[in-house]
């Protein structure tokens, strides 16, 4: 349902297993990048009613994930640490051209901000299955329904604002594109790693 073209492999649960602090540390820091690209989107592209009125609801929701995680992580005795890169948003951002109209732009950014809601949301998935922490499980079950509307509501967006059938090609394009870079990861204790 998530449209991502490789599953996966469920032994990065084990990496993550062994380093909860980590993985901890790396989510929390995605759910503030998620605040911020939903800001931004608003700061980028005011004429699009629509658009701002949903962003301002997710800004809302993804702080109170990170609130969410933050909590988490003090409750477990520690500080949140400071951020690391993330290699896969890397890489992926390189995918399409700079420049373009606004309208390509704007296709672009929720593009992109699609793939990484369906990404996280499999992880997410994996995470509510594998885990042995139950308590751990659950959270990332109800966080991963979240994200999953999340993925429809940037996908819908793109194809609402954009031409249908070429962002249609775009999102089947992007999606190969981060498979093979999903080849080379999954090996450590990051969100998307
Ligand atoms: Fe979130
Ligand atoms: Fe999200």
């Amino acid at each position: 349902m998530l449209g991502l073209k490789l599953p996966t492999d469920p032994r990065w649960v084990n990496i993550v297993e062994k380093n909860i602090e980590d993985i901890l540390t790396d989510h929390a820091f995605c759910e503030q990048k998620a605040t911020s690209t939903a800001i931004s989107l608003i700061v980028s592209f005011p004429e699009y009613t629509e658009l701002v009125q949903e962003m301002v609801a997710l800004v809302k929701e993804e702080i109170s994930h990170f609130k969410m995680v933050h909590d988490l992580i003090l409750e477990k005795g520690w500080t949140l640490g400071r951020d690391r890169k993330d290699e896969y948003v890397i890489a992926l951002l390189k995918f399409f051209p700079k420049g373009g109209s606004r309208t390509t732009q704007l296709v672009h950014r929720l593009l992109y901000a699609a793939l990484i809601e369906a990404r996280s949301c499999e992880r997410f998935r994996l995470l509510s299955e594998e885990l042995e922490d139950k308590k751990l499980a659950t959270f990332y079950k109800n966080l991963m329904v979240s994200e999953a509307n999340h993925y429809t509501m940037f996908l819908g967006f793109a194809r609402q604002y954009g031409d249908r059938k070429e962002v249609d090609k775009k999102w089947q394009d992007l999606l190969d594109f981060e498979a093979e870079i999903m080849k080379k990861l999954s090996k450590s204790e990051t969100i998307h790693g």
